[in-house]
């Protein structure tokens, strides 16, 4: 069935390039549990959520790649045989990223059009961008006439974010955006790509608190936390052989060499290692329905982030500790890469009305700034819709 979203962006299409177009979707995410583990060989529990980015396309006669979009600024032109070979610096490095690793791959693209419309909020974490590359992927694909299975799908996307675009992100938004159920949590192991979908409980909702800041050493760290990682299995590796990631660390092993290795490389494993377990951990209470357990996991997952892997800020924090207390609350942490971006929340179902608008409150009156407040639910990943 159309919804009215799909119909708009089909009649945009046609009135712009005069062809009828095949719809694809891909959702956005928020990650209950699991930060900054997927690039450790480690696990991670996100959900797709209801936010999705829509591409539309079809077939060229000639070998021209056309990029469109209503909300985002720019059209772009390219030749399929000239593909730039890195970023460009805008929004459609993610298509042609895709493109150029389905070329690289032996994927036989034609000429198309493509129109985006993009509905995941930008810059909030909730992995906007891995919704335009696995929608891209699946638009992109469909003109070759072969399909691949999705977890191929959400590795090429990867590979796009971490050669093109120059990211050196993990597996977690691209396989969540692709695999993601309807009203559960995705547990991923991110060495063996094992998954386990984890049943939401049933009167949850994941309530998303949107600090309206991005700061801009968010890139930066990244990549600098990903190089203390390194580090630290480098250490790890000469006092155990077998350690090839910090997913590979036991307790044991990190806390008998806190001193030996330097103190901030010691916190960053410290939390990755502590995080694994609290990810499994997670899993299993939330299959038992045990909230207060998921309630303190997730709290300590935002401590660790804060106060070890320093990947919080003050209004992740501010609204992290605005969530406490109000009525319905059963767990919330900042959720992403970090430094900005959103907190998410599970809250009874009844009071999460209440619940988004006593946080904005509470964030407003703190911050003096206007958050935005989405109440989703776990929603099914990336489809084609017609
Ligand atoms: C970003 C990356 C993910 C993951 C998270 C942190 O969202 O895209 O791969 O590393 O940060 O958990």
């Amino acid at each position: 069935m159309q919804t009215t979203n799909e119909i708009d962006l089909a009649v945009l299409f046609e009135k712009t390039f005069g062809t009828h177009p095949r719809i694809f979707r891909a959702p956005g995410r928020v990650n209950l549990i699991g930060e900054h583990t997927d690039y450790n060989d480690g696990f991670v529990m996100p959900a797709a959520v209801g936010f999705s980015t829509y591409v539309a396309i079809a077939a060229r006669p000639d070998r021209k790649l056309h990029i469109h979009s209503e909300e985002f600024p720019g059209n772009f032109e390219f030749d399929l045989d000239h593909l730039p070979e890195k970023r460009i610096g805008a929004w459609c490095d993610y298509v042609l990223g895709v493109a150029s690793i389905l070329r690289q791959q032996g994927h036989k693209l034609g000429g198309a059009n493509l129109l985006v419309h993009g509905k995941v909020p930008i810059g909030a974490g909730l992995s906007s961008s891995a919704a335009l590359e696995v929608s891209s992927a699946l638009a992109l694909l469909s003109l070759t006439g072969t399909s691949l299975p999705l977890p191929e799908v959400a590795q090429l996307c990867r590979q796009a974010e971490n050669t093109f675009v120059g990211a050196r992100v993990g597996i977690m938004d691209q396989f969540v955006s692709c695999m993601g159920k309807a009203g559960h949590a995705f547990f991923l192991d991110c060495r063996s790509l094992e998954f386990k979908l984890v049943p939401i409980p049933a009167g949850l909702e994941l309530v998303v608190c949107n600090t309206m800041v991005k700061h801009d050493l968010a890139t930066g760290a990244y990549n600098t936390r990903r190089e203390e990682c390194e580090e630290g299995v480098r250490a790890f590796a000469r006092w155990d052989p077998s350690v090839r990631a910090l997913r590979d660390v036991s307790v044991d092993l990190l806390d008998r060499h806190e001193k030996d290795i330097p103190f901030t490389i010691w916190k960053r494993c410290s939390h990755v290692v502590h995080e694994n377990q609290r990810t499994l951990d997670a899993a299993r209470a939330l299959t038992e329905g045990n909230m207060a357990r998921v309630e303190q996991l997730m709290r300590e997952s935002h401590n660790s982030l804060r106060d070890l892997y320093e990947v919080s800020c003050r209004e992740l924090d501010i609204m992290v500790e605005a969530a406490e207390g109000l009525p319905g609350f059963c767990g919330g942490r900042m959720t992403g890469g970090g430094f900005g971006g959103c907190t998410v929340n599970l809250v009874r179902e009844e009071n999460a009305e209440d619940f988004a608008k006593r946080i904005a409150e509470r964030y407003r009156e703190a911050t003096g700034i206007h958050p935005q407040v989405y109440l989703c639910s776990a929603e099914d990943g990336a489809q084609a819709l017609n």
